[in-house]
């Protein structure tokens, strides 16, 4: 068996997709749930546990479990072997031609980061790190703290982690793209990251991808985080989910601060569900990475004019992705991580619990923002609320909230719904239409029998291809795809025969077997034996039938020998048929 093959047979998909998508259950080996790929609020991803296959009916994405990683991580093929591969314990074969050279750059960036990272843990523990040690202590971050946040120091040479680097050996190039050093103008390298208190940034997976670096002093930037770079893409990136995602799904929320400190904080008080978007304006793609693991979220900004921009704008992207959103301002001017160490970890989750609907929120803004007394008041102010409500996806959301805001800022009803309809035929929907099946049941019955069952394989193949029925299927290349392997003594199974058909046979092949429908339970042999006979019945009847209109023709045309050559042979096949 090929390494791929041996991979995908010892991986589960279910418990590897289950890790950021709720499955449940729904057919024998068949599991649904709400697609990773795109937003819905009715489940159309499936996954297929025996076939190793997942399959969205919603956006159309599809794979086996290498694929999957691939997309859901946005990494190569070969990163996506090695992942799985090293999560699993299985050995990768030493072969060069996995890896193509953007793979290997990347490779050598998260070496890098590693490396990197466990000098600057321990620069914090060094003499050097004196002054970040103390800066730790009066913001309140025990030392185990520290350590289970992988804070490092990066002391004030410049030189320290250029030459560390270039000791191992990685040359300009990769030093360059690592975003830790930067060039200068004449040419030499230096540390990107100077006599600042570090933050390691993870992806979901958990893998070191960048740093955010704190200035110890007033220093501007007070916060210098990594570039964008071959393994870190901002946009992609919240901070600390790696350790939230079991928390969130736990909580069936996420809690979303703006910094570093606020995360650490929030999370050392108990709150396991706690990410920080990290300064940059909250991405649809960000949002994507914490709806698969729960839709609701609370947003807990600072307490300042720029935190309840950023909020703002933050309800709008939330809303577009169908999050159920709530926010907590927090009073006394205090941020999350003041919040918890001053009025402790209790008062904390207790104001998450009383977190009121985001359009609450945007209500009260709307009303300091324009009193909303007068009628120009009021339309300025509903105005200002336009962009949240457009961008809610469901129609009975935006009445509920349309009748709850008239209330609340005492305003007509009748106005708001007006309003709302004419922000609502705005907005374009685009809920994609799930595919057309163009299969018959017994075509598709069959189908399912030969890629699940090898016995059936074994009864059914040999009357099955010589029948011209399977030239008029739609999934008749497929069928071919099966016996020319079955010829050739290959083995007949899901990823085989997928491997070899055009792209639109693939998806016909995921349609057949992955879509649920009357025909959910798997088909038994004593099925497919019926199919069969009933479509050699039906082939019988047409040949017959052929054959009658072919002497019929034969006699009006004064042929007698071919008449009566037809007329035997309809003979011999009705004798064949009783
Ligand atoms: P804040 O200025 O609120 O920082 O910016 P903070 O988390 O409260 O930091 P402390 O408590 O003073 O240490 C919020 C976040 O915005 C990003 C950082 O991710 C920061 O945590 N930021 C801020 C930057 O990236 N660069 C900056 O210069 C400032
Ligand atoms: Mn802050």
């Amino acid at each position: 068996m090929d390494f791929i093959e041996q991979l995908k047979s010892s991986v589960d998909i279910v418990q590897v997709i289950g890790e950021r998508v709720r499955l449940r259950k729904s057919g024998p080996s068949r599991y649904l749930g709400l697609c990773p790929f795109h937003n819905e609020k009715t489940p159309s991803f499936t996954v297929h546990a025996g076939l190793g296959f997942y399959k969205c009916f919603g956006c159309g994405a599809g794979g086996d479990v290498i694929k999957y990683v691939e997309q859901i991580e946005g990494i190569s093929f070969y990163e996506a072997l090695k992942l799985l591969a090293e999560r699993h314990g299985i050995p990768m074969p030493r072969r060069a031609g996995y890896s193509d050279p953007e793979t290997r750059l990347r490779a050598a960036l998260f070496q890098m980061h590693e490396l990197a990272e466990e000098a600057f843990r321990n620069h914090l523990q060094s003499p050097a790190g004196a002054e970040a040690r103390a800066y730790l202590e009066r913001r309140g971050i025990s030392p185990e703290l520290a350590a289970q946040f992988g804070l490092g120091y990066a002391d004030r040479s410049g030189r320290f982690l250029l030459r560390l680097l270039e000791q191992r050996g990685f040359k300009p190039d990769q030093l360059e793209a690592s975003g830790l050093v930067g060039r200068r103008e004449s040419g030499g390298f230096y540390d990107r990251f100077r006599h600042r208190l570090m933050f390691p940034i993870h992806n979901e997976t958990g893998k070191l991808i960048g740093f955010g670096g704190r200035a110890l002093e007033d220093e501007n930037p007070k916060y210098l985080n990594s570039p964008e770079t071959p393994i870190y893409k901002k946009s992609y990136v919240l901070y600390n989910l790696h350790r939230a995602k079991e928390g969130i799904r736990k909580a069936d929320r996420s809690v979303l601060v703006e910094g570093y400190m606020d995360a650490i904080g929030v999370y050392a008080s108990g709150v396991r569900e706690v990410v920080a978007s990290c300064g940059t304006a909250l991405t649809a793609q960000q949002v994507q990475l914490l709806r698969r693991h729960a839709r609701r979220i609370v947003v807990n900004f600072d307490p300042d004019p720029a935190g309840a921009k950023a909020a703002e704008r933050s309800i709008e992207t939330l809303l577009e992705q169908g999050m159920e959103v709530r926010i907590l301002e927090l009073d006394g001017g205090l941020d999350p991580d003041e919040y918890c160490k001053q009025r402790g970890a209790e008062a904390y989750m207790e104001k998450l619990e009383a977190a009121q609907g985001y359009f609450y929120w945007l209500a009260d803004r709307a009303r300091a923002r324009f009193g909303m007394r007068t009628a120009e008041e009021k339309v300025a102010g509903l105005q200002f609320l336009l962009p949240a409500v457009q961008r809610m996806n469901d129609k009975l959301e935006r009445v509920t909230v349309a009748n709850e805001i008239a209330g609340y800022l005492g305003v007509e009803q009748g106005l708001v719904l007006d309003y709302f309809r004419r922000a609502a035929s705005e907005r374009r929907e685009s809920v994609p239409a799930p595919p057309r099946d163009p299969t018959r049941p017994d075509e598709k019955r069959l189908l399912r029998l030969l890629m699940e069952n090898a016995e059936a394989r074994e009864r059914l193949l040999p009357q099955l291809k010589p029948l011209g029925a399977v030239e008029r299927f739609a999934t008749r290349r497929i069928f071919q795809t099966i016996f020319a392997l079955a010829d050739a003594g290959e083995r007949v199974n899901f990823s085989a025969v997928h491997a070899r058909l055009e792209e639109n046979d693939r998806e016909l092949l995921e349609t057949v077997l992955l879509v649920r429908d009357r025909l959910e339970d798997a088909a038994s042999l004593e099925q497919g034996e019926e199919c069969l006979r009933s479509l050699l019945r039906t082939e019988r009847q047409a040949q017959l039938g052929e054959l009658k209109s072919r002497i019929r023709e034969c006699e009006r045309a004064g042929d007698i020998t071919a008449a009566l050559r037809a007329a035997q042979e309809l003979r011999r096949l009705e004798k064949t048929i009783s």
